[in-house]
């Protein structure tokens, strides 16, 4: 699909990657941007600097803002599935289950539930394209993330399925696996060369170019996926050495 000229919607755009993909899809040519925050505030800052940016207030998690999301932004052809919750407890040591829950809720179900919404806006549209934003802990299991990787794999098995379903009106779906960037997320990685949120943008917005299935956004996914094929068992003990700053 063409970047120049797309209406885009971007959950999670307030900051982080969200807001990289923002970044790139201005520079890019994008004709509006729907800068999807949870908290309104957050929306209206981040869409202050230009006036192709439109801020919506969005928690995924929430039907019912989802449907009211799709009602507003009806001329989306771009929909980057951006938002995440990382809570860096463990599935034993936790609490109780509200953390894996939340991620669950956010990671899968709300990806999965923006695209629900959005298949017949995009499908009026001409199809257009679905990014969604993965990680590494997609593909292979990290110790120590709790639900979190859980959450990914499930969302990077439903990335397959939705594409299949949303072939027949020609709707891309691309699923990225983003390794380590420097956002409020990745804090407590201390031993990964992390890249930046506009570099993992720019990745995506060539993924939904391409049509790419499945894209390695960076150097770190790109060597979690080689270390996969060579040594799958040492992988999830050295992911977990870098996830917990070598502790
Ligand atoms: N950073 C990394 O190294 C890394 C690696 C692999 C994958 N990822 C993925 O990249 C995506 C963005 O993460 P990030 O690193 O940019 O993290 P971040 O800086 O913590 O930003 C997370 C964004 O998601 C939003 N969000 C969280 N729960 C939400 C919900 N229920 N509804 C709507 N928005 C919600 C946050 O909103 P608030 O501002 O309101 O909290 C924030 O805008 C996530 O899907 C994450 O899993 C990141």
């Amino acid at each position: 699909m063409e970047i120049q000229g797309c209406v885009a919607l971007v959950t999670g755009g307030n900051r982080g990657i969200g807001e990289g993909f923002v970044d790139e899809l201005l520079a890019q040519g994008a004709a509006k941007i729907y800068v999807a925050a949870r908290k309104l505030a957050d929306g209206e800052a981040a869409a202050a600097r230009d006036a192709r940016l439109v801020p919506i207030a969005l928690d995924v998690t929430d039907e019912g803002q989802v449907a009211a999301a799709a009602e507003l932004a009806g001329d989306v052809n771009l929909l980057v599935n951006n938002a995440g919750a990382f809570s860096m407890q463990t599935l034993l040591g936790a609490p109780s289950l509200a953390a894996l829950r939340a991620e669950i809720e956010t990671n899968y179900i709300g990806l999965v539930s923006m695209v629900r919404a959005f298949a017949p806006v995009l499908k009026a549209n001409g199809g257009g394209c679905v990014v969604n934003v993965l990680s590494a802990g997609a593909i292979v299991s990290v110790p120590g993330m709790g639900g979190y990787s859980p959450s990914k794999f499930a969302a990077r098995a439903a990335s397959d399925a939705l594409r299949a379903e949303l072939a027949p009106q020609g709707t891309h779906v691309a699923a990225l696996i983003v390794g380590s960037v420097d956002t409020r997320m990745a804090a407590h990685v201390t031993h990964v060369k992390k890249s930046s949120p506009q570099d993992i943008g720019k990745a995506g917005l060539l993924a939904a170019r391409h049509s790419i299935n499945e894209h390695d956004t960076d150097a770190h996914a790109i060597s979690v996926r080689a270390h996969l094929a060579r040594d799958p068992g040492g992988l999830a003990a050295a992911m977990a050495q870098a996830v917990q700053g070598g502790k």
